[in-house]
């Protein structure tokens, strides 16, 4: 039994966890994990639009019960919450993906496995306590087919219930301090469903980060609209589309097949002064017009997030960099504590602004305020 019980010591919200991670990363790790594309304006802008909608919370409503159990693509979550594919996590924990993945089902939330983990497909599929559990691999076309090929059917094989196709890196952003500090896996960490496949590994660069390098050597920019079919045709998984913006692509995402549609600018990663997510998110619902389920991600920090994320119709969100956080402080324990507090403020703003059950959050409760 994992013990988040309430501690003095422990962090009371995830701004706290970040502070406190920082000291138990490398400054390389660090940086990785935090970082944004060139200047960061995306970065900021993911925070900055959540603070900018305001809440119209319903009067006189019986709260006494609340219910946060939702449904993605027919599996039933305890939470609004699915934990974003993030590469590399042994550089904050030692059991990395395998202690995320235990946490995430314990917390009845979703996880996405990154193509670029520290621990593999099947380390991942192990570890599955509950066969009900919302576990989806992510996916980054290679050049080369064959491998890419492969990584769908070893997902298929081990149990993962989606293929999460992620869209907006046809190159990597840059990401400067990962270029100063010429970003490279400490010895002993690889990518782990690649080097056993392939030997492909991240490469030491001189002035440069060695996974820009090795998204400009390895994975494919050439990736278009036609590909999801031959993507389709590879494993009966549903197709998840990660990393859109716009509604013509969500409604083409639809159109050719795509299960769900994550809205998402890669937590800033990526183009920098690429909208925040969260205002992208109210065009992508009314396109895709339940065509496809839509999460979205970026900046959600706080359960009065998800709150108005679910208000502006998305499914369900997804969260990034807090989850490394409580990682790094205190493994899988740390992964169920900044789950838990997100279910704790997400629980109390549904009862303060008269929302029982998950289908109760509608757009009446939103405002958004431009100044
Ligand atoms: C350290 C790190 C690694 C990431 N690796 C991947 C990845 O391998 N594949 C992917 O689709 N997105 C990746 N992302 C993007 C996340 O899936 C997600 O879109 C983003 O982190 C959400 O923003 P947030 O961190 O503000 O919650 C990564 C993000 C971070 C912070």
């Amino acid at each position: 039994m994992i013990n988040t019980a309430n501690h003095p010591l422990l962090p009371i919200n995830l701004f706290e966890y970040e502070q406190r991670a920082k000291s138990h990363l490398s400054q390389m790790a660090f940086d990785y994990y935090s970082s944004g594309a060139w200047d960061e304006v995306t970065l900021r802008d993911n925070r900055t639009a959540f603070d900018r909608i305001k809440l119209l919370p319903r009067m006189l409503v019986d709260v006494s019960k609340r219910d946060l159990k939702v449904t993605v693509l027919g599996q039933t979550l305890q939470l609004p919450l699915i934990v974003a594919p993030m590469a590399f996590q042994c550089l904050a924990h030692e059991s990395g993906e395998v202690a995320t993945a235990k946490a995430a089902a314990y917390s009845g939330a979703g996880m996405i496995l990154s193509t670029l983990s520290t621990k593999s497909i099947e380390e991942v599929a192990a570890t599955n306590n509950s066969t009900d559990s919302l576990r989806w691999f992510q996916l980054y076309i290679h050049k080369d087919k064959g491998l890419t090929r492969a990584l769908v059917e070893r997902a298929f094989a081990a149990g993962y219930k989606a293929l999460c196709l992620t869209v907006d890196a046809p190159m990597l952003g840059q990401r400067e301090r990962d270029k100063r500090n010429e970003f490279v896996l400490p010895s002993g960490l690889h990518l782990a469903n690649l080097t056993n496949m392939s030997g492909l590994d991240i490469p030491h660069y001189s002035g440069e980060s060695g996974l820009f390098a090795y998204f400009a050597e390895q994975l494919s920019p050439s990736v278009t609209w036609h590909d999801l079919e031959w993507l389709q045709s590879l494993s009966p998984l549903p197709l998840v589309v990660k990393g859109i913006l716009r509604a013509d692509d969500a409604a083409n995402a639809a159109k050719c097949g795509a299960k769900a549609i994550i809205v998402s600018n890669h937590g800033g990663r990526q183009l920098d002064s690429a909208i925040a997510s969260i205002e992208a998110l109210p065009d992508i619902v009314a396109a895709v017009d339940n065509d496809a389920a839509v999460l979205v991600d970026g900046g959600i920090r706080r359960g009065v997030d998800i709150l108005k994320a679910l208000a502006y119709g998305a499914d369900c969100v997804l969260i990034g960099r807090p989850i490394l956080w409580g990682l790094a402080l205190n493994g899988e324990a740390g992964v169920v504590h900044v789950i838990e507090l997100l279910r704790a403020e997400l629980d109390l703003a549904m009862a303060l602004s008269g929302c029982t059950c998950i289908q109760d959050i509608d757009s009446s409760l939103v405002r958004y305020n431009h100044s």
